[in-house]
């Protein structure tokens, strides 16, 4: 009988010990190694022919292995006491848990806050108006009436329900109605941004039905131009980063006067058009890209909001959240409609 022999046995016991999760099992491995005529008597029984000094050594060994055995028996069978018979699992609730997944916000929503923390840092405060609105709000007021061809670029969703007054109901094409329902709820001085769903009967790579506008608007007495290009000016820097520049161009909005849209400089060439090899710039035109319309608020508008245009003045601006979160990150999107795809394999990214 060798040392090796009992370590042997006595491994192969708490290894069978350890796999077994079952009551009857566990007896039955407890009757093959000590039981009366288990494999540890049958041991202790050699034990006897040994010589005296082997025999010392020996049985040190075999009876380590047996105390070694017990124990092991004893915790298997506490850990089986608190199941049901015959079941054939058991799990051990000592293992570490698996980790839970923490979400993250959506990158849309990412946009927003940030959008609403940097107006908020210059005292606007974040509104919400009606995504279902009445013609009225969207459009009249805003100085396109009916059959006006300004409104060809506000294709909307009509709903199918009794028109008003204020004529048929919509959903909000743009946030700019947001202007009006802000007027008649506050006299001036009025600092808001207006982040809110809007929808349009257009769907391809580059336009999704339902997108995201931020609309601000500030008025007070004396606004001028100076104004909206600082105010502009700060909000592209803030979101874009310190070395980007923006510039006005003309344009023409029915409910601004003036009317810009409003250019930044490109990140890739830095506002050069051109790449340092040479290379014309594959990002922008000529090193400025597009982010959305301003103008100073049209007095039309600043009547139809009960304000009166020889005591006060304003300007709004109108962007798409989808389109400058875009433009920030750099993102090149085969489909804008995928940040509306629920796959988590495309929103694990961000
Ligand atoms: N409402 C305009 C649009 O959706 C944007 C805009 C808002 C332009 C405010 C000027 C002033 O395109």
């Amino acid at each position: 009988m060798e040392k090796d022999q009992i370590h042997n046995l006595k491994n192969e016991a708490i290894a069978q010990i350890l796999r077994t999760g079952n009551k009857q099992e566990l007896e039955r491995l407890q009757i093959v190694y000590l039981g009366r005529k288990g494999k540890i008597n049958q041991f202790l029984k050699e034990l006897a022919r040994l010589e005296r000094e082997e025999r010392t050594d020996i049985g040190k060994t075999l009876n380590e292995a047996k105390k070694a055995i017990e124990n092991t028996l004893k915790t298997a069978f506490k850990r089986n006491l608190g199941k049901k018979e015959k079941t054939e699992e058991w799990f051990d609730i000592t293992l570490p848990a698996p980790k839970s997944q923490i979400g993250h916000l959506h990158l849309i929503s990412q946009a927003i806050a940030e959008i609403e923390r940097i107006f908020a840092a210059i005292g606007f405060t974040r509104v919400r108006h009606p995504e279902v609105e009445w013609d009225w709000y969207s459009f009249e007021a805003l100085n396109m009436p009916q059959n006006h061809p300004a409104r060809d670029d506000f294709e909307a969703f009509y709903v199918q329900a009794p028109p008003s007054k204020k004529g048929q109901m919509c959903l909000t094409p743009h946030t700019s109605s947001g202007q009006i329902r802000e007027m008649l709820a506050h006299q001036p001085p009025i600092r808001m941004i207006n982040i809110g769903r809007c929808y349009r009967p257009e769907s391809d790579i580059s336009h999704a039905p339902v997108f995201h506008q931020f609309e601000g608007l500030y008025i007070d007495k004396n606004v001028n131009i100076g104004h909206l290009k600082g105010m502009l000016s700060y909000f592209a820097e803030e979101f874009f980063g310190p070395e980007r520049k923006i510039r006005l161009r003309p344009y023409d909005f029915r409910f601004t006067e003036p009317s810009f849209e409003v250019d930044i400089t490109c990140d890739l060439c830095q506002g050069k058009g051109r790449l340092s090899n040479g290379q014309n710039c594959r990002v922008c035109k000529e090193g400025w890209l597009e982010l959305g319309g301003s103008g100073m608020t049209h007095p039309f508008v600043l009547k139809s909001g009960g304000v009166d245009p020889k005591k006060y003045s304003g300007f709004a601006f109108g962007w798409g959240v989808e389109r400058v979160m875009m433009m920030k990150a750099g993102l090149n999107l085969p489909d804008l409609r995928l940040l509306w795809s629920p796959d988590l394999r495309i929103l694990n990214q961000f």
